[in-house]
């Protein structure tokens, strides 16, 4: 159910509030359990000042399975779970996109068998959560060379693009056979095959060309498993994100990181480059200005 908040504000059953035209698509107690960590996480938070797009590099799910003394696999089929969880979280906090890194260019260097594990994980993820994906009003769409993929991946990641197509809720952005500097290159190469005049192109020109055309960039970037590097995900689109890193494995990321992540987001100060609205632009000292 989509909740809009009123002129000034709207307190919602558990002391949560809504600032103006801010909308969350479920009620608070859907989203966390009465007296939970979660519920006391989500208090905390500012409703009207979440993050338009999340991006999540999904990582750890081989450490997870390690520690288990089980087949790596084991960790892609247990990380399934936080996916669905962090989709329904996205969607039900109303964000506009949710953007998830499942498979890089660099993934097709693993054996075989994992490959073809992972893919049909992706497979089995479809055909298990299409429908709720509808009934959520959920967008789904892939971003990289979907070409690489075989034929069989291919037809049901069509079959779930074209299903939920005009939906108008979360944009939930799978990346497959994605790589961010590969990304660049087919949009530099679409710009040329357009013969676009350089003198015209601009940056606004240039990210109508990407994958994610037409999607806000990330505000958030949140990466799993504690490395902190970006290996090479959405390398145009974050270049104001901010940056939220784990120790959580993928298989154990839940609803409570995903409030911890908007939370250390919250107590960011975005500048971009400029400066703080309460800070004095005072003039530098006669000496140091020259
Ligand atoms: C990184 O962990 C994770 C991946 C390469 C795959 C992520 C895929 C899934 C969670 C399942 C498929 C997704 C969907 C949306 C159905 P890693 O194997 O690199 O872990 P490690 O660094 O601990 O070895």
């Amino acid at each position: 159910m989509v909740r809009a908040a009123g002129d000034v504000g709207n307190c919602l059953s558990n002391g949560l509030y809504l600032m103006k035209n801010q909308k969350v698509n479920s009620e608070p107690s859907e989203l966390a359990r009465p007296g939970s960590l979660e519920e006391e996480l989500l208090h905390q938070l500012d409703l009207g000042r979440l993050p338009s797009h999340i991006a999540i590099i999904m990582d750890g799910n081989g450490r997870w399975a390690r520690k288990r003394r089980l087949p790596r696999v084991a960790g892609h089929r247990a990380g399934i779970k936080s996916v669905r969880e962090t989709v329904e979280v996205c969607a039900r906090l109303g964000l506009q996109a949710l953007t998830l890194y499942a498979f890089s260019q660099e993934n097709w260097k693993r054996p075989r068998a994992e490959v073809d594990t992972l893919m049909g994980l992706l497979k089995e993820y479809i055909q298990k959560e299409l429908d709720t994906l509808m009934r959520n009003n959920i967008r789904f769409k892939v971003i990289g060379r979907i070409g690489d993929l075989a034929g069989s991946v291919r037809s049901e990641l069509t079959r779930a693009e074209e299903a939920t197509a005009a939906n108008t809720g979360l944009l939930f952005n799978i990346a497959l056979s994605y790589g961010g500097r590969a990304e660049i290159v087919d949009a530099c190469r679409s710009l040329l095959r357009s013969g676009q005049d350089p003198d015209d192109l601009t940056e606004e020109l240039f990210g109508k060309r990407l994958y994610t055309a037409g999607c806000p960039d990330p505000d958030l970037m949140v990466r799993t498993s504690g490395e902190i590097r970006v290996s090479n995900f959405l390398l145009w689109q974050i270049a104001y994100a901010e940056i939220h890193v784990t120790e959580t494995l993928w298989p154990d990321f839940r609803r409570r990181h995903i409030f911890e992540a908007l939370l250390d987001f919250q107590n960011r100060e975005r500048r971009y480059g400029g400066l703080a609205p309460d800070e004095d632009a005072v003039e530098p000292p006669a000496a140091i200005r020259g």
